[in-house]
């Protein structure tokens, strides 16, 4: 990321923030010696934190680690919405708010108590159940961020029915292959989904995608937008009609603490999404302790993750953490700029909201408008901040603690993954003295490490391939039907007992991590994950194209860029229309985080000899960088000039 001095002088990264004074105090985790008891004991530790869960049965073993395969709290049963609603009630928070709904109109939200929460997933539970849902069958949710999708979420746990969350500006292709892959037996979706302003036709969207999704046996549609919206006759039936009739009746299923949770599709290095597996006990343990003890969430906060719930941050810390810790969540439908641009600090100050999650990208788009939206309005209520899902430029870390957290509150930059569950490496805010763009330290009970690419652990400070060296509760269990990739993809690289991250960490001399950006063909742009062969995939499907290589190229607001090379097909010549065509292709086949920023026409690409496309001096070719380093495997090193040509006549 560019420019992180201030001024040109101060290098900001070198800055150092104390938790504020008496914020040990009160809080959670006050007393240091938590790091030390996970370290000597951390099943000890993870049972601890077993234990805040409500279990029908307690578990025979912590444990049972058979690298790569793992099982926590063996023998248990419990159940994911029990504990998210029925404890809660049990413990008298009935009436305490569980969820509150800012709707894209500011006048149209809503909020439910942890009874009426209850009260709805039981409805919709005994409504999948008559639906013929069985304890296993896989219900997709392709959903907008509106209260239905948390209510189908726990109401799939309630019945052990594990659900899959399609991001609603996915596709009706990316769509339709998460329904296939699942071989899901019920889908969920919504009319329209209203967001800014506009309307997406969801609906018809998954009407596409059902052409083609033969194991879809029912859908149920809720109304959103209030529009005509296609309905097939024996099908399709409206979520208000349903659950009028249900019970609100629907005790919870005892599910094994390994039974699965739920399948998150995520992008790998190839271009097929991997289905990434979470069981029951042991994830729900993992969002449980780090949601309390990262964010320090006490009984009066107001948590604001504002992650889609398509994603594995909104699964775990807008829906699942927030509410097994008996918290009230905030989920928002709209986007920052509507009605005005002050939209998310409105939000802030008309909930009186204390920990705010986001991303980075965000931040910086707020850096961009400047402090005007944030002066309209009071914020004083915040007290902790989070930034999650890309590396956090110091620059971006240092505005967002004096201009959103007023210098008052310590910000947790939290690393993890889709298939870690959980926040992995995090500040706790009592304890940590911040360093901006720094995720710092291992949570308790993790211990991760840094590996060179021949497979020597790296001792002290330093820098490599992040693993993690033991497992941890939130762990994935596999990949959907796909044990063998499981195992290629995090198992082998360094053996069957240390899991291979795919990111890049340094580590300085206060053992501090900070995350260096991914390894493999996986970009990172604007917080989402976005497989370079998928894309590549995409632009190929489309007849102009021969064949198509994709990169990261760094970008101040997302991150990251996505550059396409493309070698067209004999007959067609290169134009600004084709190009935009290109893109647009890429955005209807994926999705829009995926459409290229720029695509270049090319008339070759460069390989080695064995034929593999060298991503590496494609990246710095759209960086503008002359020297692309060593070209000797080439097949044929001439192919840079050229290309470098055509990149600079094309940009
Ligand atoms: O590269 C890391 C980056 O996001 C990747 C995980 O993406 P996903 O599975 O979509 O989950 C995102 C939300 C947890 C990681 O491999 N990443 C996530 N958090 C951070 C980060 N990079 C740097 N700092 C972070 N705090």
């Amino acid at each position: 990321m560019s420019d992180d001095r201030a001024n040109g002088h101060e290098d900001l990264a070198e800055r150092r923030y104390e938790p504020p004074q008496g914020f040990a105090d009160n809080a959670i985790v006050g007393d240091p010696s938590v790091y030390e008891r996970a370290k000597e004991d951390p099943d000890g530790f993870w049972e601890e934190c077993a234990r805040d869960l409500h279990w029908f049965k307690e578990w025979d073993q912590v444990l049972n680690w058979d690298p790569p395969e793992v099982q926590w709290f063996v023998g248990g049963k419990t159940n994911v919405a029990y504990n998210c609603l029925d404890k809660h009630i049990e413990e008298g928070q009935g009436d305490k708010t569980a969820l509150i709904w800012e709707a894209d109109e500011p006048d149209q939200g809503k909020t439910y108590t942890y009874n009426e929460l209850a009260a709805e997933v039981r409805k919709f539970a005994n409504v999948l159940k008559d639906l013929g849902v069985e304890k296993g069958d896989r219900v997709c949710l392709y959903l907008p961020m509106i209260p239905e999708v948390a209510i189908a979420m726990l109401a799939c746990a309630r019945i052990g029915a594990p659900h899959s969350v399609v991001f609603s500006a996915f596709s009706a292709g990316a769509l339709r292959d998460r329904l296939n892959d699942a071989e899901a037996k019920v889908l969920v979706t919504a009319d329209q989904s209203p967001r800014g302003g506009k309307a997406n036709p969801l609906k018809q969207n998954a009407d596409k995608a059902l052409e083609d999704s033969p194991s879809v046996q029912s859908v149920v549609v809720v109304k959103r937008g209030g529009g005509e919206a296609p309905m097939t006759e024996g099908r399709d039936q409206w979520w208000d009609d349903l659950v009028g009739g249900a019970s609100d009746e629907c005790p919870a299923e005892e599910v094994d603490a390994e039974d699965m949770l739920f399948v998150l599709y995520s992008s790998g290095s190839t271009g097929k999404p991997k289905g990434i597996v979470h069981t029951t006990g042991g994830y729900l343990t993992h969002v449980k302790a780090t949601t309390k003890m990262v964010f320090d969430l006490k009984d009066d906060d107001i948590f604001w993750c504002t992650a889609d719930v398509g994603w594995v941050t909104g699964h775990s810390y807008l829906v699942y953490g927030p509410l097994a810790n008996g918290a009230t969540t905030v989920m928002f439908e709209g986007t920052p700029a509507y009605p005005e641009n002050d939209r998310w600090f409105d939000v802030i100050e008309k909930h009186a909201v204390t920990i705010l999650y986001t991303a980075p990208t965000a931040i910086r788009s707020f850096m961009k408008t400047g402090t005007g939206p944030i002066e309209k309005h009071d914020l004083s209520s915040l007290r902790v901040l989070g930034s999650v899902g890309e590396p956090i430029n110091p620059r971006a870390w240092v505005w967002y603690y004096e201009n959103i957290g007023g210098s008052r509150c310590p910000i947790v930059d939290t690393w993890w993954q889709t298939e870690t569950g959980g926040i992995m490496i995090t500040p706790l805010p009592a304890l940590t003295t911040a360093k901006p763009g720094s995720a710092t330290h291992p949570f308790p009970g993790i211990f991760p490490g840094l590996y060179d690419d021949e497979g020597n652990e790296v001792e002290g400070a330093g820098q490599g391939n992040l693993v993690i060296k033991r497992p941890w509760p939130g762990m994935l269990r596999t990949l959907y039907k796909d044990p063998e990739r499981f195992r290629e993809t995090y198992f082998e690289t360094y053996g069957p007992e240390v899991y291979f991250v795919g990111d890049g960490a340094k580590r300085d001399e206060d053992g501090y991590y900070t995350i260096t950006g991914r390894v493999d063909d996986v970009m990172n742009v604007s917080g989402h994950r976005v497989s370079s062969a998928e894309v590549e995939s995409a632009l190929v499907s489309h007849n102009a194209v021969a064949e198509a290589a994709v990169v990261g190229k760094p970008d101040e607001d997302k991150g990251q860029a996505i550059w396409a090379y493309v070698i067209l097909e004999g007959d067609r010549e290169t134009s600004d229309e084709l190009m935009k065509e290109l893109r647009d292709h890429v955005r209807s086949e994926i999705g829009p985080t995926s459409r290229p920023d720029q695509v270049v026409a090319v008339d070759d690409l460069p390989k080695t000899r064995s034929g593999k496309i060298m991503r590496r001096i494609l990246k710095k070719i759209a960086e503008g960088d002359q020297d692309v380093g060593d070209t000797t495997t080439l097949a044929d090193p001439s192919v840079v000039e050229d290309l470098q040509k055509q990149a600079s006549a094309q940009t």
